[in-house]
């Protein structure tokens, strides 16, 4: 098994370091002489040579021990003698925090099992017991269970596209089965911005923590402004933080707008009409009742994109083209290429679908 040899006096360091990327296999380090260590790599650290390791060596040992597979063989002996089926099967991982539902015939035993998935996974610190999503900020109802280091705090950082971003699973809606949405939007503004020959001003009013602005902010002129917010304040506050740490390298953005408010009303607000070029609508139960009275935040000459995530009933889909048409046709536009599709991986009892279209401004 491959690990990392490093001197006995930099393990902690390297440690840290690899645990922080998820490259840290769980069996242990390995003494490798009287002043080297051997951290225990998981197949996913990059290979030696890579810079990353600023020139360590790597070595291939036997492991320090055969590590558990699963956490349910580091319960106490009596639990484990409990059929297997009692137990969750599933899980969700959010940076260092896990998050598991517990059905009523595990809560006895959810303090246990909360110790034995900490003591399974090391990059895990905080484990809490997940009762489901909850009001129009459709945040989950956390419980603190375990945690590694007594902390309880559920604000985390995850990794998107090599980008870190700022999340709080008991706060703040996200959700990372969109991130290859992230990266379409993302290429329909690279054809967007070739069409228009300019770079782009993008209004995300449903923003959340921010995650469709990393890609947009980092791709050279692809943007020229921003118009972003959440009703959520701490959605808010972490959007903020983000936006502040995607551009700490880059400057110049034209507008920077970041509300914490009801976006049915930003178009009350003169100085937002007309503003933006791409108009990002995520707010799946309602995206589709929403867009009209957010069209007019869109600079109505030329053409504009805009992007959509909605739930519809399976019988609707074939009808939901033709309302985005519509819409567009109320606010005196024309859909130029208008599409509707389905994003599977989602629930089978009604559609799950992102919409686009190019409205030309006659
Ligand atoms: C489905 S989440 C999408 C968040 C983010 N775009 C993402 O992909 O992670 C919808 C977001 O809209 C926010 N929200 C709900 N109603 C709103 C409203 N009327 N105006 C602005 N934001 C709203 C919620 O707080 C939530 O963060």
């Amino acid at each position: 098994m491959r690990h990392l040899s490093v001197p006995s006096h930099e393990t902690e360091r390297w440690l840290a370091f690899c645990r922080s990327n998820g490259w840290l296999a769980s069996t242990g380090v390995v003494p490798l002489g009287s002043d080297h260590r051997g951290v225990p790599l998981t197949p996913a650290a990059p290979a030696e040579g890579d810079e990353v390791w600023g020139g360590m060596h790597m070595i291939d040992v036997e492991p320090r021990s055969k590590a558990p597979v699963h956490w349910r063989e580091r319960l106490p002996v009596d639990l484990q003698r409990l059929p297997e089926s009692l137990w969750p099967s599933a899980y969700e991982i959010q940076g260092d925090v896990l998050m598991v539902k517990v059905e009523p015939e595990v809560e006895p035993y959810a303090k246990a099992m909360a110790e034995a998935m900490l003591e399974q996974l090391p990059n895990v610190r905080l484990v809490c017991s997940d009762a489901g999503v909850e009001g129009e900020f459709r945040v989950r109802q956390l419980r603190p269970l375990a945690s590694r280091d007594g902390s309880v705090s559920t604000r985390t950082q995850i990794r998107e596209h090599g980008v870190s971003i700022w999340v709080d699973p008991g706060t703040v809606y996200f959700s990372g089965r969109l991130s290859t949405q992230r990266y379409e939007t993302l290429k329909a503004m690279q054809r967007f911005r070739a069409l228009l020959n300019r770079p782009l001003v993008v209004a995300d009013p449903y923003a959340g923590v921010g995650p469709s602005l990393p890609l947009l902010l980092a791709e050279p002129d692809l943007l020229q402004g921003y118009l972003v917010g959440d009703l959520n304040p701490d959605a808010v506050e972490l959007l903020a933080l983000n936006i502040a740490d995607w551009t700490a390298h880059t400057t110049g953005f034209e507008p920077e707008v970041v509300l914490c408010e009801d976006a049915l009303k930003w178009s009350q607000r003169a100085e937002l009409l007309g503003l933006a070029d791409v108009l990002l609508v995520n707010l799946p139960h309602d995206s589709l009742d929403h867009l009209p009275s957010l069209l007019p935040l869109l600079r109505k000459q030329n053409r504009s994109l805009v992007r959509g995530w909605a739930i519809v009933e399976r019988a609707r889909l074939p009808s939901t083209e033709k309302r985005l048409q519509s819409i567009v046709q109320e606010a005196n536009g024309r859909c130029e290429e208008a599409l509707v599709e389905e994003v599977k991986g989602f629930s089978s009892t009604r559609c799950f679908v992102v919409f686009q279209a190019t409205i030309a401004w006659d």
